[in-house]
């Protein structure tokens, strides 16, 4: 599709537009689910359509497209174009005939605008070995919803001006040469829906006020943050979240329980997380996958994640957790049902019969513990290092608390399939599915 409406978008954002100037019409709330449909649909694909057989005479372009084609054959003069994205980026042609733009009516006028750059693996780069900024094409269309460039050759700031934009609300810098601090200037965006800054080089804290926004989409990994999560990361109402293969150190929130009405979906693997979990984690009854793998987390797992209803993927592999697992965790029916629970590398010590049914169907992994009578465990020697010293949680009283009434047993026997999770693509460089 080559043009998208404004009214749809003014729809998407007013759900997080709580003081919005927009019109009253277009107030009305729009559930997650509905907005990632129109993700989707928006995002698609940058096709052309095929020209008519007998075209019209081409209408007069608006102010606004006039000026937007201006900023993009500028645009086109700076840039290394190896694939030939830009090819029918011609003076004469409508910029909504561009490969990789997409036109939509302007709120209140009847004038088309452009409100999108796709210019996801395009490949671009900077003219000669200069470098590819991001300023001087996205601060002058201030009429853009979103800007995606999945794998090119961005770097530098991310110019202030997109954020005061009336419709922005998603930005794709994944796969880009972006170096620095986490871009403050994305906070002061209020109206912001999805944000995919991984595989950057990105360095520094994470900034808390990060986690007020409402932000739906987060995804940061493959990056070189550091430091703790700020406290407040729970405040986040995000769906999905991926933090992995960063250099994040510290515990886990406490604060995550507050995620419980939203976080579907949370990566942290393959960072220097530390200390127990906290058992606020079994709240997150809407989570489908929770994966920790290959920290340096330790404890036990609390009796609290029997209250993961949703949960599908499970995977606390490569940390050093010990104790038994708890055979309500191996009794959950999003795992049961053909999901995945990965314990593999720590040092757990006992597995019960309910846990023992799961790994003879392969549903558990708990390869390379201290599980006496299994195959594939650690040496008696490493399990008795480890275990001889262990560090108890400070969090230990809470680590047998079960905040939902019943546990398991609540729950329906059989849950549906697993759905593909969305978040583990994310862990690929390229473009997302959501987009
Ligand atoms: C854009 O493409 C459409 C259909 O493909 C065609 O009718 C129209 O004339 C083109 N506009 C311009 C200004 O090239
Ligand atoms: C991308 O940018 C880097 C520097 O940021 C440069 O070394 C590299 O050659 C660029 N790639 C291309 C294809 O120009
Ligand atoms: C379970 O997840 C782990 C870690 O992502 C993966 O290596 C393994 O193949 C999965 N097992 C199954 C049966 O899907």
């Amino acid at each position: 599709m080559d043009s998208i409406s404004y009214f749809i978008l003014s729809l998407l954002l007013s759900s997080s537009f709580l003081h919005s100037s927009l019109p009253s019409a277009f107030s009305t709330e729009i559930p997650h689910s509905e907005r990632e449909a129109l993700e989707i649909i928006i995002g698609g694909g940058g096709a052309p359509s095929p020209p008519a057989n007998c075209p019209p005479p081409p209408p007069s372009l608006s102010q606004r497209l006039l000026k937007a084609r201006k900023v993009l054959l500028n645009f086109k003069a700076t840039i290394e174009d190896p694939n030939c994205f830009t090819s029918n980026w011609q003076k004469d042609v409508s910029p909504c005939n561009y490969t990789g733009i997409k036109c939509a009516t302007y709120p209140n006028s009847k004038e088309l605008a452009v409100a999108g750059l796709d210019f996801n693996q395009a490949g671009f780069s900077g003219r000669q070995g200069s470098k590819l900024c991001l300023s001087g094409i996205l601060e002058n269309i201030p009429e853009l919803t979103f800007f995606h460039v999945n794998s090119n050759n961005f770097s530098g700031q991310i110019p202030t001006e997109i954020m005061k934009f009336p419709f922005f609300f998603e930005l794709d810098l994944s796969n880009n040469k972006l170096q620095g601090y986490f871009p403050m200037e994305v906070l002061s965006n209020s109206q912001l829906l999805f944000l995919d800054l991984r595989f950057n080089s990105l360095t520094g804290p994470i900034p808390p006020k990060l986690f007020t926004m409402d932000l739906d989409v987060i995804f940061i990994n493959n990056n070189k943050f550091s430091s703790n999560l700020p406290w407040n990361f729970g405040n986040t109402p995000a769906r999905y979240l991926t933090f992995a293969n960063n250099k994040f150190t510290g515990p886990i929130p406490s604060s995550i329980g507050k995620a419980s009405k939203t976080l579907t979906e949370v990566l942290f693997l393959g960072n220097q997380f530390s200390g127990c979990l906290p058992y606020e984690i079994g709240l997150l009854k809407k989570a489908t996958v929770f994966d920790v793998s290959s920290n340096l987390l330790t404890g036990p797992i609390p009796e609290s994640f029997a209250c993961l209803q949703k949960i599908q993927f499970l995977n606390l592999a490569k940390n050093k957790f010990y104790g038994s697992v708890p055979e309500s965790v191996c009794k959950l029916p999003g795992i049961r049902n053909n999901g995945n629970l990965t314990l593999a590398g720590n040092y757990f010590t006992y597995v019960g019969p309910e846990c023992k049914k799961l790994i003879a169907s392969k549903v558990l992994d708990v390869r390379q513990n201290c599980i006496k009578g299994l195959p594939n465990q650690k040496s008696p020697q490493e399990c008795y290092k480890f275990l001889s010293c262990v560090k108890h949680c400070p969090n230990e009283w809470s680590l047998k608390v079960v905040p939902c009434e019943k546990g398991y047993s609540e729950y329906e026997e059989t849950a549906s399939p697993p759905t593909a999770p969305v978040t583990y693509e994310s862990l690929k460089p390229t473009r997302h599915r959501l987009m």
